[in-house]
This record gives structure tokens, C-alpha cells and sequence, in this order.
């Protein structure tokens, strides 16, 4: 039995895309790449969501078979509501992936996980062969954390430890993420909590340092993938 197409409502972006227009231009780049039978990494975030609906209707006009690996819940939904088949690291490989960033820096270093994602978002782009990253000029910085703090996902009980490790690494302020639409702070598709470190000068190792700290499960720094950057 089916379920009835028309009861999965899409889900549609909370507010307004920002510099839609740019990141439209990059989703067109990107789903232009797509061909018949890949396994696709889909990322999280709206530049991502933009390139979804692209590859979407290449789908449905050219008749494409595409595979995705969704790196959130909202994606995978997104998927389920276009008619795209989804899959698991566990059982497919993708041939690519694509996402979205916060910040890019000159070596290609990202801060990712705006949205929440950037577990699952580091697991499918460190299983891809070919990364592309979807940026309009906005994302592009000088050194990383110019803008952005760096989420740090971690288990709730270990929230003290962590921040104070934080701290000794150099973060000038960390906070935790509350929740816009809940009391209390956001929980992570994993059951965990963020916490939102601002560094300055990031340095090669900061990623390997914060990912030791005993209770960190996955930062939003992702150092050393090598994306191709597909800008507006
Ligand atoms: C999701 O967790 C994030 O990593 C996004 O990929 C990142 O925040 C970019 O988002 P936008 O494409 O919405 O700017």
C-alpha cells in the first residue's frame, strides 16, 4: 500500500530565505551535476532545501532515478514530500554530496550547523568522494568565526565540563542554544545539546582539540574536506 502523496506536506522554510536570489543561482549549478542513478548526499539548511527542489524537478522531468542521503529529519521529510527515494549510510554510499555553510574561509575550512545538523551533515560529507559547498557571497570570510560562532553538539550532562574546556581552548563566549519555538535549549536530532563557542584565529587543530573533550559528540568546524565551493 501507498500512502497518500498528498498528506506529506512539504515542510517550508520558517521565515524568509535570505539572498534567495543567490542561492537559487547555486541550486541550479548544483542539481545541473546530478545523473541517473547516483547516490546523492543532500545537506541541511535553505541553500540545501533550494537545491533539493532543482534536482527535484529534474527528477520529474528527465525522469532521473536518485537516491539521497539526507543529512537531517527536515530533509528527509523534504525528500519523502518530493517523491525521493532516501537512504542510509548504512546500506549506500553516496557518489557526491552537497550542503550549504556559514562561513567559508580561503582554505575552504567551514562553519556549519546554523540549522542543528552538522552531526549527520559531517558523516555524509566524510563519506562523499566529491563535496560541493553552496555559498552566496555572504558566507565567504577572511579567517573563520569572523560571524559565526562554532556549535559545539554535546551530551547535556557533560554541558559544565564542556564549557570550561571551551574556555581553555581560547572560546571567548559560548552559550547555550535556546530553542525559538520551545522553553529551554534546543535538542538535537541525537539528544543533544549546543553549545555555541566564539573563537577568533582558528587554528588547523581546533577541531581535533574540541572533538577530545570528553562529552563532545560533533562540532560544526569541518577542517580538511576540501570542498569545491560553488558560489552565486
Ligand atoms: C545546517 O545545520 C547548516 O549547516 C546549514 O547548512 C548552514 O547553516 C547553511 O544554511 P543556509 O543554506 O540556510 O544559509
Amino acid at each position: 500500500m501507498n500512502w497518500n502523496p498528498e498528506q506529506m506536506q512539504n515542510l517550508q522554510w520558517n521565515g524568509e530565505i535570505k539572498n534567495r536570489e543567490e542561492k537559487e543561482r547555486v541550486a541550479q549549478k548544483v542539481a545541473s551535476k546530478a545523473e541517473d542513478g547516483q547516490v546523492i548526499g543532500f545537506g541541511s539548511g535553505s541553500t540545501s532545501l533550494l537545491a533539493v527542489y532543482a534536482i527535484a524537478e529534474r527528477v520529474q522531468k528527465e525522469n532521473l532515478r536518485i537516491t539521497a542521503i539526507p543529512t537531517s529529519q527536515e530533509m528527509e521529510i523534504t525528500c519523502a514530500s518530493l517523491g525521493i527515494p532516501t537512504a542510509t549510510l548504512l546500506s549506500a554510499r553516496p557518489d557526491w554530496c552537497f550542503d550549504g555553510a556559514d562561513e567559508v574561509d580561503p582554505h575552504g575550512w567551514l562553519i556549519k550547523g546554523r540549522g542543528g545538523a552538522m552531526f549527520r551533515e559531517k558523516m555524509v560529507m566524510a563519506a562523499s568522494p566529491i563535496r560541493y559547498i553552496l555559498i552566496d557571497e555572504s558566507k565567504k570570510v577572511g579567517s573563520l568565526g569572523e560571524k559565526f560562532a562554532i556549535p559545539v553538539e554535546c551530551q547535556y550532562e557533560s554541558l559544565q565540563y564542556v564549557r570550561e574546556k571551551l574556555f581553555a581552548l581560547g572560546a571567548q563566549s559560548v552559550e547555550m542554544r535556546l530553542a525559538k519555538a520551545k522553553d529551554g535549549p534546543v535538542i538535537t536530532e541525537h539528544g543533544h545539546f549546543i553549545l555555541d563557542a566564539r573563537f577568533t584565529n582558528v587554528q588547523e587543530s581546533l577541531e581535533r582539540d574540541l572533538i577530545q573533550i570528553v562529552g563532545v559528540v560533533e562540532t560544526g568546524l569541518f577542517i580538511g574536506f576540501d570542498p569545491i565551493v560553488i558560489c552565486s
